[in-house]
C-alpha cells in the first residue's frame, strides 16, 4: 500500500540540509505541504543563512508546496510563530519532526558548561518547545504525528559527545511519555535513531562509505513513524536503507533474602541475566514486576 501524505501539513525543524531536508523533499514529493524550518547555523549553532528557502525552491522545483522558516527551536516566541504560520498558510498541523541539532563535542573533562548547555537547549528545549507549540492543536484534531530525533550516542554513549548523550536519551523518554499522553487523541509519538552522512557527521565517515550514507536511506523509516499507520512509543535505528528497532528493556531481577549492597554483588550475575527480560510499556510496569518477584513469580 502507498503511503500517501496528501492532504497533511508537516514541520521539519532543521530541514536547511541534512537529514531534515531529505524528509522535507520526501514529504513533499507524497503529498504534504511542508514547513522547511532552519536558522542556517553553522554546526556548532552559531550563525545563520538562507538554507532553508533553498530547500523550498527544491521542493517547489518538484511540484511540491512549501514554506520557509527560520525560527530558531531554542526560542518559544519564534516557534509559536512558526506553528502560527503554518496553520495560517495550510490550515492545520499534522504532523512535527524535530530533527535541529548543533554539535559541540569535546570529552567531559574538557567540555564547559556552556556548552552542555546550547546543546541540550537545541535538541531537547527545542524539540519540548515545538511540541509543546503543536500539542494541544493535534489533540484537539485527533491527529498528530512527531518524530523525535534521537542517537546511537545517547541509546549507547559515545566518547566525547557527554551533552549530545544526555540530551538525545532526553528525547526518547520524553517521547515514551508523549506516546502514552497522546493516544487517547490519536497523537502518535516516536523516535529515530539516525545514521547518515551529513555535515555533522561528514568527518568521521570514511570517505568511501559517505554516498552508501545517505540521508535518503534514513527517510523511509522517519516517512513510517509519521504516516497515518504508524505504530507509537518506538524507536527506529535507520541508515544506508537498514532499519533496526532499539528496546529499553529489563531483566527479571532478584528478589534478595536480605537488601544489602553484598547481596546485590553476590547476585549481580543473575540480577543481569538478560533471560525473560521485557520491554516495559510504561514506568509502572517496573512496580508491577517488582511485586511479581516479591510474590515469588
Ligand atoms: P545537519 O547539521 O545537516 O542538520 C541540522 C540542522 O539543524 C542544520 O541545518 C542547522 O542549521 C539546524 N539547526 C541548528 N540549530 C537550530 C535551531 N536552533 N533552530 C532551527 N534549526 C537549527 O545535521 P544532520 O545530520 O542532518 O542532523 C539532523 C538530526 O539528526 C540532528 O538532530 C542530529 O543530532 C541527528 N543525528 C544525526 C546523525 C547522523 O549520522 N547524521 C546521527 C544521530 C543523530
Amino acid at each position: 500500500m502507498t503511503i500517501s501524505f496528501e492532504g497533511r501539513v508537516a514541520i521539519v525543524t532543521g530541514a536547511g540540509g541534512g537529514l531534515g531536508r531529505a524528509y522535507a523533499l520526501e514529504l513533499a514529493r507524497r503529498g504534504a505541504k511542508v514547513v522547511v524550518n532552519d536558522l542556517g547555523a553553522q554546526r556548532d549553532g552559531t550563525g545563520a543563512s538562507d538554507a532553508a528557502a533553498r530547500v523550498v525552491e527544491e521542493i517547489e522545483a518538484a511540484g511540491g508546496e512549501a514554506i520557509a522558516n527560520g525560527a530558531s527551536v531554542t526560542q518559544e516566541e519564534q516557534v509559536a510563530a512558526m506553528v502560527a504560520e503554518a496553520k495560517a498558510a495550510f490550515g492545520a498541523v499534522h504532523i512535527l519532526i524535530n530533527n535541529a541539532g548543533i554539535l559541540r563535542d569535546k570529552s567531559f573533562a574538557k567540555l564547559e558548561m556552556a556548552d552542555f548547555r546550547a546543546v541540550v537547549d537545541v535538541h531537547l528545549i527545542g524539540s519540548a518547545n515545538c511540541t509543546h507549540a503543536v500539542w494541544n492543536g493535534m489533540r484537539e484534531q485527533n491527529y498528530g504525528r512527531i518524530l523525535m530525533t534521537s542517537s546511537s550516542t545517547g541509546l549507547y554513549g559515545n566518547f566525547g559527545q557527554a551533552n549530545y548523550a544526555a540530551a538525545k536519551l532526553g528525547l526518547a523518554g520524553f517521547a515514551r511519555t508523549l506516546a502514552l499522553e497522546g493516544a487517547r487523541n490519536n497523537v502518535k509519538v516516536n523516535t529515530i535513531a539516525p545514521t547518515a552522512a551529513t555535515r555533522m557527521t561528514e568527518d568521521i565517515f570514511p570517505p568511501e562509505l559517505l554516498a552508501r550514507f545517505d540521508p535518503d536511506g534514513v527517510a523511509p523509516a522517519a516517512l513510517y513513524l509519521v504516516s497515518e499507520d504508524a505504530p507509537t512509543g518506538v524507536i527506529l535505528g535507520a541508515g544506508a536503507g537498514v532499519v533496526q528497532a532499539a528496546h529499553i528493556t529489563l531483566t527479571r531481577g532478584v528478589a534478595l533474602a536480605e537488601p544489602t549492597p553484598e547481596a546485590v554483588a553476590a547476585s549481580y550475575a543473575q540480577i543481569a541475566d538478560r533471560e525473560g527480560e521485557i520491554v516495559p510499556q510504561s514506568g509502572a510496569e517496573q512496580a508491577m514486576t517488582i511485586l511479581q518477584r516479591l510474590q515469588g513469580v
